[in-house]
């Protein structure tokens, strides 16, 4: 699809949705009715509409720290409702706190802005540029383009303080940031480089500064698969809350948080791949029902109590892992999360 030329309209029309998709009292089809819209009007703004797109759609990059999705595919995220408008809502809640604390802007690293700048960009039409400037980065040339072409269709260009094309993972800023926002994740904190980016970040921001996600944490559960069943086809949407019966956490394999960063200890990776965090052995209880399958999954604390909760969207859908056909009862499981280019937490049968 062609970008549409820029039309003045566009800044009062996405400025007409962000109290719904900042409003956490607007109901599931509201917030999805202005996610939709929004997606229309940036997509119109850039040409990139997202994975039905096969001409752009592409293989995104695989970076040593894991894999950048392509331009289509990182547009195809705006469209997942409770993801978005919990970042949106998470992203607002930290630019105000920080607001009322620092003087003159909110410095803001944007770290995978993607090719719409989903999580910034239509909020910076509510800051004025002496109190908001955010660097766009992405690994994908293409990205930021269209990104500063959202810029200018919002007109919040001169709240773009410049635009990077690098690794976030390796990344040195000049300017301590204030706040830093990264969504590379992926279901079951595999592949996207979530880690490497914050854990490169975290010593690089100002004093007081915030991570956005604040922290992300897999855990190994173990799901019953006949109440499943019989939720997922008597319970009208949305269903996660109702998973919570049929779901027995066994613990946490990895968390993602600067605090817990401090404890990380590094080991070779069992698949030789190089380096990776060693992660604690759970068990899965004795008497727990042998019909239950064993799954690993993320849940997202985004920022301020905004929590991006088991199956609300792709990165919190369960990721069943091949240990887990043998694993039974009784079953001591010892992780690892393996670092580089294909990040993922590993389960080994003791
Ligand atoms: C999941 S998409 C999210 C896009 C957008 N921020 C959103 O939330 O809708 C991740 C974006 O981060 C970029 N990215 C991933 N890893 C990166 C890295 N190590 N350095 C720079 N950009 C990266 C990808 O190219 C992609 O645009």
């Amino acid at each position: 699809m062609d970008p549409t030329p820029l039309d003045a309209g566009s800044a009062s029309r996405v400025r007409a949705l962000l109290p719904t998709l900042c409003d956490p009292d607007a109901s599931f089809g509201e917030a999805h009715a202005a996610v939709q819209a929004l997606h229309r009007e940036l997509a119109a703004v850039t040409g990139i509409v997202g994975i039905e797109d096969e001409a752009t759609h592409g293989e995104g990059t695989r970076l040593p720290g894991g894999k950048a999705i392509s331009p289509a595919h990182a547009a195809q995220c705006l469209r997942e409702t409770t993801r978005t408008v919990k970042f949106l809502r998470g992203v607002e809640s930290a630019l105000r706190d920080l607001a009322a604390r620092v003087e003159g802007p909110v410095r803001v690293l944007y770290a995978g802005c993607g090719p719409y700048g989903t999580l910034l960009l239509p909020l910076a039409i509510r800051w004025p540029a002496e109190r908001l400037q955010v660097t766009l980065l992405d690994i994908h040339e293409q990205s930021l383009e269209s990104a500063l072409r959202v810029a200018e269709a919002l007109g919040v260009a001169d709240r773009v303080a410049g635009s990077v094309r690098t690794d976030a993972a390796t990344y040195r800023t000049e300017v301590p940031f204030h706040l830093a926002v990264s969504e590379t994740l992926a279901q079951g904190l595999r592949n996207e480089p979530v880690l490497a980016i914050l854990r490169n970040l975290w010593p690089q921001g100002a004093p007081g500064a915030v991570f956005l996600p604040e922290r992300v944490v897999l855990s190994f559960v173990l799901v019953d698969m006949s109440r499943q069943m019989a939720l997922m086809t008597n319970c009208p949407e949305p269903v996660a809350r109702d998973h919570y019966p049929v779901v027995l956490d066994c613990g946490t394999v990895v968390e993602v948080s600067r605090e817990a960063a401090e404890a990380w200890q590094e080991e070779p990776s069992w698949d030789g791949t190089g380096q990776a965090i060693r992660c604690p052995t759970l068990v899965w209880p004795a008497d727990a029902c042998p019909e239950r399958s064993a799954q690993l999954i993320a849940r997202v604390h985004i920022h301020g109590g905004i929590v991006l909760e088991h199956r609300e969207s792709s990165i919190t859908h369960p990721w069943i892992p091949t240990w887990g056909r043998d694993a039974r009862p009784g079953a001591r499981i010892a992780f690892q999360y393996v670092l580089g280019s294909r990040p993922e937490a590993l389960g080994r049968l003791l």
